[in-house]
């Protein structure tokens, strides 16, 4: 089975070619940044118009690349939600679309499952049960999988997603859009016990999150001293290791509370390095394992809406005709 994929939940346009013998055959990514960045974040209608105007040369670009004509294309996958609602429906429409012309199964997919599934593409030490910690600009969740496609909330955030503390204050100390990236960059110049910033809701029991404050705390910290030498650096490293010990203290205790001994960490924040090497430092000091993505299907493309498509044909998926979207999507709801 082969399976062309398309993600166009947000503000990047991804495609990808994925084989159920050879794997990944190729994807394409092209990202609107540069697009938002004068307005400091997505603007939803320009980021509808701008997959209009990419998506269907970079399906082409990709076909021709990869030899592919449609009849080599099994199934078109799609990502149906959450997401904003233009920019949805034009991967939804034209990826149902092409499935008709081709004579292809159309399967909808879920945006952070897409993630979620990323980290099993090309790796077979990651098997079920495990612990996973979606982290984007819009989502900070805990998942218990012990099988794929049933999910079970362990945590949520109760305001801001992890991404987005990145990314409001990475446009405080002045970082631009998205600042995630940009902000764990000036960090490694910076001290991170500078600022004690607090390590939101570690203090009592449970699995949720809430990150607003830790960015009004940064705020609040960056008036008093943003005259201060290296303050800008200082403050992103600080506000950066707050937000790592709190993701490592809630995978630490999702694991227990479970008792599985493997997670996995999706989304563009687990592109995060520093998270990265302490969660693995974690993993060998407490014998868990941690697995990821390969770093560039991290952040959105379109391999891991096209892997979750083919994961959910081999359960037998396939839309039919009717093209739907759905911007708020819980996780949990996927496989009703
Ligand atoms: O998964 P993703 O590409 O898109 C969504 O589904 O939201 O995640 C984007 C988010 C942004 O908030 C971005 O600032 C953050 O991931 N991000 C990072 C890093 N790379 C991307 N945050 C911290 N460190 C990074 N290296
Ligand atoms: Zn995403």
């Amino acid at each position: 089975m082969r399976v062309l994929g398309i993600e166009t939940s947000c503000d990047e346009t991804g495609v990808a070619l994925f084989d159920e013998k050879n794997g990944l055959l190729g994807h394409r990514l092209y990202s609107q940044v540069a697009k938002h960045a004068p307005y400091g974040g997505v603007v939803p209608e320009l980021a509808s118009r701008d997959h209009v105007r990419k998506l269907i040369p970079l399906v082409d670009e990709l076909m021709r690349d990869q030899n592919q004509s449609p009849d080599d294309i099994d199934a078109v996958a799609y990502t149906a939600g959450p997401g904003l609602i233009g920019a949805l429906l034009v991967g939804a429409s034209t990826g149902r679309a092409l499935a008709w012309a081709w004579g292809a199964k159309a399967v909808a997919v879920h945006h952070m499952e897409g993630h979620l599934l990323a980290t099993l593409i090309d790796n077979s030490e990651v098997t079920c049960p495990f612990v996973a910690l979606l982290v984007s600009g819009g989502h900070t969740l805990l998942v218990a999988v012990e099988e794929i496609r049933r999910y079970q909330l362990l945590g949520d955030t109760l305001d801001d997603a992890v991404g987005e503390a990145f990314d409001k204050t990475a446009k405080l100390l002045g970082l631009g859009y998205p600042g995630g990236p940009a902000l764990s960059k000036l960090a490694q110049s910076g001290r991170d016990n500078r600022f004690a910033f607090p390590r939101p809701m570690t203090k009592r029991p449970g699995l949720d999150f809430s990150f607003s404050g830790l960015k009004t705390a940064a705020l609040t910290v960056w008036r008093d001293h943003k005259d201060n030498p290296n303050a800008a650096a200082d403050v992103a490293a600080s506000f950066q290791q707050a937000v790592v010990d709190t993701l490592i203290i809630k995978c630490r205790r999702a694991l227990k509370q479970t008792g599985f001994r493997r997670l996995i960490v999706a989304g563009g924040v687990g592109a995060n390095q520093p998270l990265r090497a302490q969660l693995k430092a974690a993993a060998e000091r407490e014998g868990w394992s941690v697995h990821y993505p390969p770093l560039d299907l991290c952040t959105d493309n379109g391999a891991m809406i096209a892997y979750a498509g083919l994961v959910r044909l081999r359960a037998g998926a396939d839309e039919g005709l009717p093209i739907w979207v759905r911007p708020r999507w819980p996780l949990v709801e996927v496989a009703s």
